[in-house]
């Protein structure tokens, strides 16, 4: 791949012909291949599923087999160029997977925050933005010849359903209507889709997006059990209104390209092997057009790990029969042939996952020629790193970041360049810490003592501890540094060495001795300290939160490149934080609960308390949607329309209304798109801004029932937006919401009902009621 381009450069007169070395691009048909333009796959005036056909149909049965592996290989007979399906792009462009090279002229690239502190943003505006400079810097990858493909598995849109789990953080949380507009505004955004959809159309992909990990995947490695071998039960119930809602999003709503099917078994079948799950949900009831990938050696797993095929040949027929069609790994690449010998499966099974690969690779534009020349083409290098998408990176860790506790009104700083400041702890001065996993090599590193000190002069570091695991703490230096200084801000929490993946934690509470230097330092500290937590998952830090010498904390995440300034902007007052919290902070009892009980709904009479805000029935250290600000923000409802919601009104009642031993419900599916539609209302909010500072605000709508049926979510999130709002600045936000889908929930069947009775909008500490008639 290889080449020499030459360049001629005219310098006022003067030639320079320079000779760089660079590398092209991996394309078939090349325009000057006569050969390659004879083939109908490689004539652009037909429709893709034209060109797919005939050039499947020319593949030898052995080419056709090493086209099933990620790392396709070329077929020079036919001008078919080599691809590498594995690339990732979880908050940015990734050296992770096989596909992206960052050794030529892009050494870097925008490593925005980890997922979970995006999603903290609550703002599908910022998502989008953020997935369409990554889609841009992806492609400007590619047209310099340092990608050797072009999809990205990325969203991990997997619920993160228990705060032990590894892979949590890099998740929009535990909400499923999150997941659900992160998934969409993150496949819109890469795609090269509009924020609104449609604009793609059957048309050119920027880059492919894929949504993982299909399904029920949110444990690493609890007690011995890996999630090669877990087999996940889960309830119809649990599946319709938490597991499958994200998935169904991303595919439908967002128009993704790629799925990936997860290495656990659902109830006793493995991911990848689901005619059920990949076939007839993916395919024919969400009408999926892209393609199939396992997890990595996710098909060896069947066999090896899992031992559900008993012999290789068998897995190879299971997942292929069950509708993946592309293996991350070589297993497939191995096994094939002796598959199609013994008659386990037939070539018409590998045609088709040929169909879904190649088509994509048209849809990117990978069959028309020399693609820089074409649409997409001239996204150019400029593009990565660009001073935009710096910006982005630093708003969006700005807007992410929550504040939990401000006693004193501490928070800001003032910002004197006399104040001085003990900046103490592993987390203080490392940007290793930022980029959480999945990540890119980042254009630049500033850690937060390096941006604190553009602040003030007199800023002195500690290290504090060894590390984050913190097994021997360096008291007798931290806390001389911290009795000098007027403020004291402590950078604890976790880092990769505690939670990723395959581990998952034991413990909620800090690793170590944190919690002992933490407590000791604010004895030696003149005012109460700062404590800021760098971490995925939640940690227990309730001693802080009721501990007076502690004014306030502030949530990080892994805030990606631009971290360490956002931080010292939120310290200083030259930022107004807003972020909320995606997920329940559970005490450190919580793990007594098995991880491997994917049970979302409480059952008292054993104990088990549930899952996430919607169900969990036990104490909590901080809630989902918690997060305070610099400004104070009233809300309040101007009007609902109407307040009173007839369902009835066109049904035939014998037919869709439903009686229980204690309620009457309707069945949504019986309803009809037409009426769910007709029935839409609208809830007129306002919201204000009593601070001094302006401030951007994400306002939450929650419902719930007021008689909890069995089974009803405590409340449950239906609608958000992040509002900018001025010091003083009053607004309106129009929420309209459709009773189908925003006041159902799903029954033991699985099915979506509408239960009668009343309900009450939750906007803060406001309440409305509307009454649901059948
Ligand atoms: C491409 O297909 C169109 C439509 O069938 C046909 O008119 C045209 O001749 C083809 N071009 C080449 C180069 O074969
Ligand atoms: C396609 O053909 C062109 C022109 O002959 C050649 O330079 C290129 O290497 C070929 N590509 C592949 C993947 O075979
Ligand atoms: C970059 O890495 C790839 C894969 O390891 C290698 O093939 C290529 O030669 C490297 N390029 C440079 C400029 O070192
Ligand atoms: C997203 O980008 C658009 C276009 O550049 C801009 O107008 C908008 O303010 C951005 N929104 C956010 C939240 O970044
Ligand atoms: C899942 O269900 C199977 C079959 O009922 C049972 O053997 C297994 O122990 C269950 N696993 C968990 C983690 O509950
Ligand atoms: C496939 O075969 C190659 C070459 O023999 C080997 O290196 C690889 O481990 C095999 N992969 C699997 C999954 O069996
Ligand atoms: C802080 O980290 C930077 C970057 O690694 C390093 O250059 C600097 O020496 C460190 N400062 C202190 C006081 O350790
Ligand atoms: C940032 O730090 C990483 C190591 O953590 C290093 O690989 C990279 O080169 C650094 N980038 C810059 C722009 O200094
Ligand atoms: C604690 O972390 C340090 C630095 O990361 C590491 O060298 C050490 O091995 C860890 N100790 C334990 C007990 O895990
Ligand atoms: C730190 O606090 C613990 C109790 O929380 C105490 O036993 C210990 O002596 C203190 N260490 C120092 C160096 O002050
Ligand atoms: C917000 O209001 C509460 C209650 O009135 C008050 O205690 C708090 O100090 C106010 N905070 C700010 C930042 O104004
Ligand atoms: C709640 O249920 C009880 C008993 O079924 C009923 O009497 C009451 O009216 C219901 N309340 C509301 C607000 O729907």
């Amino acid at each position: 791949m290889r080449i020499l381009e030459i360049k001629i450069i005219f310098i006022s007169s003067v030639i320079l012909v320079t000779a760089i070395e660079s590398f092209q691009p991996p394309y078939s048909c090349d325009s000057t291949n006569p050969l390659a333009q004879s083939f109908p796959f490689c004539n652009t005036t037909l429709a893709v599923d034209q060109r797919v056909q005939d050039l499947v149909s020319r593949l030898t049965l052995d080419e056709k087999i090493s086209q099933l592996v990620d790392s396709a290989p070329a077929i020079p007979r036919l001008n078919i160029s080599a691809f590498e399906w594995w690339s990732e792009a979880l908050h940015g462009i990734s050296e992770s997977g096989k596909g992206i090279l960052f050794n030529g002229t892009l050494t870097a690239a925008t490593v925005f925050p980890q997922v979970i502190l995006t999603a903290a943003s609550f703002d599908a505006y910022l998502w989008y933005n953020i997935s369409q400079a990554i889609g841009k810097e992806g492609r400007a990858f590619y047209n310099e010849g340092q990608a050797l493909g072009v999809t990205f598995w990325a969203p991990n849109i997997n619920i993160f359903r228990d705060p032990r789990w590894g892979r949590g953080q890099e998740t929009p949380g535990e909400d499923p209507s999150v997941a659900e507009s992160y998934a969409v505004s993150y496949v819109r955004g890469i795609q090269g889709d509009s924020f609104d959809g449609g604009q793609l159309k059957d048309g050119h992909l920027q880059v492919s997006a894929c949504c993982k990990h299909f399904t029920a995947y949110d444990l690493d490695n609890w007690d011995g059990v890996t999630r090669f071998v877990f087999n996940a039960n889960v309830t119809e119930q649990d599946l319709a209104d938490t597991y499958e809602p994200p998935f169904k999003s991303c595919i439908r709503q967002g128009q993704a390209t790629g799925l990936m099917c997860a290495y656990n078994l659902l109830n006793g079948v493995p991911n990848c092997a689901d005619y059920n799950l990949l076939t007839e949900t993916v395919r024919g009831e969400w009408g999926f057009k892209g393609y199939i990938a396992s997890d990595c050696d996710a098909v060896a797993v069947i066999h090896d790990d899992q031992g559900y095929a008993k012999l290789p040949e068998d897995a190879v027929a299971d997942v292929l029969k069950a509708g993946m069609d592309v293996d991350c790994g070589s297993f497939l690449m191995n096994y094939t042939g002796r598959a199609i010998q013994q008659k386990k499966l037939s070539e018409s099974d590998l045609d088709r996952a040929l169909h879904n690969l190649f088509s994509i690779r048209m849809r990117l534009g990978l069959f028309n020629g020399d693609p820089t020349r074409l649409e997409y083409g001239n996204i150019g290098p400029e593009q990565v790193c660009s001073q935009e998408h710096q910006d982005l990176a630093l708003e969006a860790a700005r807007d992410g970041i929550v504040l939990l506790k401000n006693s004193y009104n501490l928070l800001p700083l003032p910002k004197a360049e006399t104040v001085s400041l003990a900046v103490i702890g592993p987390n203080a001065n490392t940007s290793e810490t930022f980029v959480g996993n999945y990540h890119g090599l980042p254009c630049k590193n500033i850690t937060i003592f390096q941006a604190l000190g553009s602040y003030t002069k007199n800023a002195v570091y500690s290290q504090g501890c060894d590390g984050v695991n913190c097994t021997s703490p360096a008291t007798v230096e931290a806390f001389g540094v911290a009795q000098e200084a007027d403020y004291v801000v402590l950078v604890m929490g976790l880092d990769q060495s505690q939670e990723r993946e395959e581990l998952d934690r034991t413990e909620l509470v800090l690793p170590g001795q944190q919690e002992i230097l933490i407590k000791n330092i604010t004895l030696h500290a003149k005012n109460p300290v700062i404590l800021v937590l760098l971490s995925g998952g939640p940690v227990d830090i309730s001693f802080a939160r009721d501990d007076p010498r502690i004014g306030s904390i502030l949530w990080a995440g892994y805030p990606g490149e631009a971290g360490g300034i956002a931080l010292a902007q939120i310290i200083f007052g030259d930022h107004n934080p807003g972020g909320r919290l995606p997920v329940t902070w559970y005490p450190e009892d919580f793990i007594k609960v098995p991880m491997t009980d994917m049970r979302m709904r409480s059952e008292p009479s054993t104990g088990y308390p549930g899952r996430t805000y919607r169900f969990y029935t036990g104490p909590k250290v901080y809630e989902f949607g918690d997060g305070l600000s610099y400004s104070n923000y009233t809300h309040e409802f101007v009007h609902v329309t109407p307040d009173k919601i007839y369902i009835n009104k066109l049904l035939r009642p014998a037919k869709a209304i439903k009686r229980s031993a204690t309620d009457r419900y309707a069945l949504v599916s019986e309803l009809g798109k037409e009426l769910c539609e007709s029935k839409k209302f609208s809830t007129k909010i306002a919201v204000e801004n009593h601070g001094n500072l302006p401030g951007k605000h994400p306002v939450l709508l929650f419902v719930k029932q007021a008689n909890l049926t069995i089974g009803s979510p405590q409340k449950q999130l239906i609608a958000f937006r992040s509002v900018r709002l001025e010091a003083g600045e009053r607004a309106h936000i129009d929420f309209v919401l459709n009773p189908c889908q925003h006041l159902s929930r799903a029954n033991k069947d699985g099915l979506l009902v509408i239960e009668e009775g009343y309900y009450h909008l939750i906007l803060e500490d406001k309440e409305y009621p509307i009454n649901v008639v059948l």
